[in-house]
């Protein structure tokens, strides 16, 4: 039977429990996971891609059938590299759909054999974002229980007065 390969990626600056909530649930139904971080240097991002990965391979130590990779370029490019054909994306409320629907249909423009899926997080995590937990832990507020414990620290550190 055909091996469904999925590609999550994201900037993942940092990962999220949002985000690790997502990774569990989409190895429930693929057989292969591969998180992408994408350097995106546009975004200006807190943490280097070696950072990013390195916050996300230790929150998953332990988890079978997954992959963690940085990518530069087309998403596209990256998927087909690796013999993907379905692109997994997160979506928490009505506000995220606009611009995913729009990424998903230029990627199935560049592409039509891979497919993006849309999953929900545990609506406990539904309020979380990067950005805005990047805000609260500059501002020395407590973010643990949010984030996987490396970030928590990883955070401590870049805002380290
Ligand atoms: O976590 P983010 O920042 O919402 O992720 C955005 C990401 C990385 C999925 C998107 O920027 C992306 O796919 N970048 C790679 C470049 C690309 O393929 N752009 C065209 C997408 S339609």
């Amino acid at each position: 039977m055909k091996q469904i390969i999925a590609v999550y990626p994201g900037t993942f600056d940092p990962i999220s429990n949002g985000h690790l909530d997502l990774i569990k649930r989409g190895l429930r139904i693929f057989d292969k996971l591969i998180v992408a971080v994408a350097s995106n240097p546009r975004k200006n991002p807190l943490f280097t891609i070696n950072e990013r990965v390195n916050f996300i391979k230790e929150a998953v130590k332990g988890l079978k059938n997954i992959e963690v990779e940085s990518f530069n370029g087309l998403l596209i490019g990256f998927a087909k590299e690796k013999g993907a054909n379905v692109i997994v994306k997160g979506l928490r409320a009505v506000s995220d759909f606009e611009y995913e629907l729009q990424m998903s249909l230029m990627n199935r423009r560049l592409d039509t054999h891979i497919e993006t899926v849309f999953m929900m997080p545990s609506e406990e995590y539904s309020f979380l974002s990067s950005r805005i937990l990047k805000e609260v832990a500059s501002l020395n507020g407590d973010v643990s229980g949010m984030v996987p414990k490396a970030v928590v620290e990883g955070l401590r550190k870049k805002f380290k007065k």
